[in-house]
């Protein structure tokens, strides 16, 4: 059991030659195990799970084992065939380590065996044949290994299996029509990222225990089975394959009513989204069907879903105006309905989805003037009303949305009008400001034009920034720029000219200032499967990988977190909270949030970084103690540039927006450096917010000692 122990596994364990059971996880031995471990001839339990274990696994276990659980650990080797001897095991768990080689053989003599996980953990070749004898298999985890070929037929007579995962892998082949009537049992099937084709089988309209159907990337093809009889069915996924039916197949979903998470998105599904769409549960959460061929209007009762956070449905073919009655899904965080024909005016019941952080209308036709309800919007992030007819001013109330602090686009519209004198310092900082932008502002034509090389402006006209209070502008930003060095700000104004900027077929679009949409799939993409080569640190919550993104030269870091350790969906959640509504030089941007669920259904969450070339300081500081010659000392002048841009960054924190922001863990593994040496703080886990509204003995009461124990040393 977890009792934070530490150390290494003695050899001396094998002298307890009456030991039935050995439990030790979640705490953090290291080092091998020990062969002598095989003299336990009455070892009934090996459970090890969650620990630093290096080394292979043991040949010569107890034939009395009946749990073998090494799950999480830095085991590497081939698993040893012998294992298949230990004919009384009921559960076998190797997920997690870095094995290499095939599933033996032998396993197919496991004949006791309920549950075999064997999850990343490194394997190759082929599904071994023989485990089609395992008669009694309930689960079967093979995902995230490098397995090729097909899934053995014979694996899908085993009636007993509730759940069999083989995602991200290379398999390939169909899956058997009769699915649904030789698995009666199935309640989990995880096929997503393999080369699987064929008909989805027909029969899963007989698999009423079905949960959990994820077979996203593949080339399965349609048409869907009916999902009628499926009433407990809660994620449903199969985005990114060649299904070819009418949307209408998802009448049938309406009598799930546990329905969770409904994937569909790039596929060439057509038709239109019927009435029925809005008798979908209300337990969804997730709706994606973006990129598809869908066409025809909006149902006018899609209020009545109630429950989605997230709505995707752009760059499909449908029109008309997006009906009023959105403004009733009051749970929505992140709507997307980019790149379709949409007409009409933006409705001002968006005004009601005041936990909106991502809006998305842009390449739509909508037209007449921008709601001011949106001002209601007070958690937006994202707003992206670009490429469409829109015309008027650009109401004051989103000029003062505070937390548009990532992108606000308003390009390509016919939008007119002066910008309102409520641009205060929070707002002015909120917008996307850099040293490198500084420019401007001796006539209108800067504004919107004249910066053209770094503010990416399409060029005024003199008629439409004609508005523009300059004066006032400039009481506003001259004080802003010399309390914070050189902070300028990006006006996005506001041009009517139709091109289609985005490529279609790309969902996750990109440009410089945008804040990305990334997938869990493109993640997965851009850090090679979250392979070991990309991996550059471990955590305390969670693995740091180092990736590239579709787009073939942006460099990110994927912050992913391990949902199991305690306290890391906390810290994800302040790390996000700190970091959306701020944005400085000397402070590590974020450029996307991933929160969703594997191709194995597990959740998922992760955070996405810009790279910084250099590293992090604490690389300097330990190459003084090692001489260590690959990298160079630090000069003066780095070291002092280095210190003021941290300091510039606590200013920030502190000082530069209405909220107070404490760091609570600054140190040199958490100062980056780029490719020039700017210094970034990042790590914002244990970031905490004060209100500068608390009375002062109250904000000091809540005090306590964070992050980590020691002193900054000094650069
Ligand atoms: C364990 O057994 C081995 C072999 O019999 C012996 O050499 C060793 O001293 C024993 N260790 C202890 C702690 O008794
Ligand atoms: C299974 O066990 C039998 C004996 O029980 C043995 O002959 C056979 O080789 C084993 N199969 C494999 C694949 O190891
Ligand atoms: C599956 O079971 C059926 C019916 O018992 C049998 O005909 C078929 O050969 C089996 N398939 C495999 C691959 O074992
Ligand atoms: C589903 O089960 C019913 C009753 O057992 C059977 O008649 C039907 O053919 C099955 N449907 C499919 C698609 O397998
Ligand atoms: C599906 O739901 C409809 C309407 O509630 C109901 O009439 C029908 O019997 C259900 N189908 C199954 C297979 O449960
Ligand atoms: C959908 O829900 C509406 C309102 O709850 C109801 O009137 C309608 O009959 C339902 N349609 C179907 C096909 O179940
Ligand atoms: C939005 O909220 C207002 C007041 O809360 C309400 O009157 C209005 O009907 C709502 N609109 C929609 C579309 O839900």
């Amino acid at each position: 059991m977890s009792q934070g122990l530490v150390g290494s596994l003695s050899s001396h364990i094998g002298n307890i030659s009456f030991l039935r059971a050995i439990i030790l996880q979640n705490n953090s031995f290291h080092g091998t195990i020990p062969q002598e471990l095989g003299r336990l001839r009455r070892l009934e339990f090996l459970q090890i799970r969650n620990n630093s274990l290096v080394g292979p696994i043991p040949k010569n276990l107890s034939s009395n084992l009946v749990v073998l659980n090494l799950i999480g650990n830095s085991l590497s080797g081939a698993v040893p065939p012998e294992l298949g001897y230990l004919y009384k095991l009921v559960a076998l768990g190797l997920a997690e380590n870095n094995l290499s080689g095939p599933i033996p053989p032998s396993f197919g003599n496991l004949t006791s065996v309920l549950d075999i996980s064997l999850r990343s953990c490194g394997l190759n070749g082929e599904i071994s044949k023989s485990l089609a004898q395992l008669g009694q298999l309930r689960v079967l985890q093979l995902g995230g290994n490098n397995l090729i070929g097909n899934i053995p037929f014979g694996l899908f007579n085993i009636s007993t299996i509730t759940l069999l995962g083989v995602a991200v892998n290379r398999i390939e082949g169909s899956i058997p029509s009769t699915i649904g009537i030789t698995l009666p049992n199935l309640r989990s099937l995880f096929m997503g990222q393999n080369q699987l084709s064929g008909r989805v089988p027909i029969s899963l309209s007989n698999a009423s225990f079905l949960q959990e159907l994820v077979m996203p990337i593949n080339l399965f093809t349609g048409p869907m089975p009916s999902f009628e009889k499926l009433s407990r069915l809660q994620h449903f996924a199969a985005a990114d394959n060649s299904i070819e039916d009418d949307i209408s197949f998802i009448s049938s979903l309406t009598n799930c009513t546990n329905l969770q998470l409904v994937d569909l998105a790039l596929n060439p599904i057509s038709g239109t989204i019927l009435d029925t769409f809005a008798n979908l549960s209300s337990q969804i959460f997730y709706m994606q069907i973006s990129g598809t061929r869908v066409h025809g209007k909006i149902p006018s009762g899609i209020g009545n879903l109630v429950g989605p956070t997230f709505l995707g449905l752009s760059d499909n073919n449908l029109e008309g105006p997006v009906p009023v009655g959105i403004g009733k899904l009051t749970n929505l965080r992140r709507l997307y309905l980019g790149g379709n024909r949409f007409t009409n005016e933006i409705p001002s019941s968006f005004g009601n989805l005041s936990l909106l952080t991502n809006l998305y209308l842009d390449r739509n036709n909508f037209s007449g003037i921008v709601p001011h309800s949106l001002g209601n919007c007070i958690n937006l992030l994202n707003l992206d009303l670009s490429t469409n007819n829109l015309s008027g001013p650009v109401p004051r109330e989103i000029m003062s949305l505070s937390s548009i602090s990532i992108s606000l686009d308003l390009s390509y519209n016919a939008l007119t009008g002066s910008i309102p004198s409520e641009v205060t310092r929070r707002s002015a900082n909120a917008w996307s400001i850099s040293k490198h932008k500084c420019n401007f502002l001796e006539g209108n034509q800067q504004l919107c034009g004249g910066s053209l090389e770094y503010l990416n402006l399409p060029p005024c006209t003199a008629s439409k920034s004609s508005g523009i209070n300059i004066s006032t502008l400039l009481k506003i930003l001259i004080p802003t720029a010399t309390v914070a060095a050189f902070l300028c700000i990006i006006i996005v104004i506001l041009h009517k000219r139709r091109t289609s900027k985005k490529n279609v077929s790309s969902l996750p679009s990109f440009n410089g200032h945008q804040f990305l949409r990334l997938s869990y799939a493109d993640l997965l993409k851009a850090t090679n499967g979250f392979s070991g080569t990309n991996l550059i640190g471990v955590g305390r919550f969670g693995f740091v990988y180092k990736g590239i993104l579709d787009d073939g030269h942006t460099l990110v870091v994927v912050k992913v977190l391990n949902l199991v350790v305690k306290g890391a969906s906390k810290s994800f959640m302040a790390e996000y909270n700190t970091l959306r509504g701020i944005r400085h030089r000397n402070l590590l941007k974020i450029l996307s949030v991933c929160e969703s669920i594997d191709f194995q259904g597990n959740d998922f969450k992760a955070l996405v970084y810009e790279f910084k070339a250099n590293g992090s300081l604490e690389k300097y500081m330990e190459q003084e103690g090692h001489q260590n010659e690959e990298i160079k000392n630090l000069n003066l002048i780095q070291r002092l540039n280095i210190a003021i841009d941290i300091a510039q960054a606590l200013e920030y924190l502190h000082c530069g927006t209405d909220l107070t922001i404490v760091h609570g863990d600054l140190k040199p593994s958490n100062i980056l450096l780029d490719h020039d040496m700017t210094a970034c703080v990042g790590d914002f886990g244990l970031a905490k917010i004060i209100s500068n509204i608390l009375p002062p003995q109250e904000s000091s009461s809540t005090i306590v000692i964070k992050g980590t124990i020691g002193y900054v040393p000094p650069v």
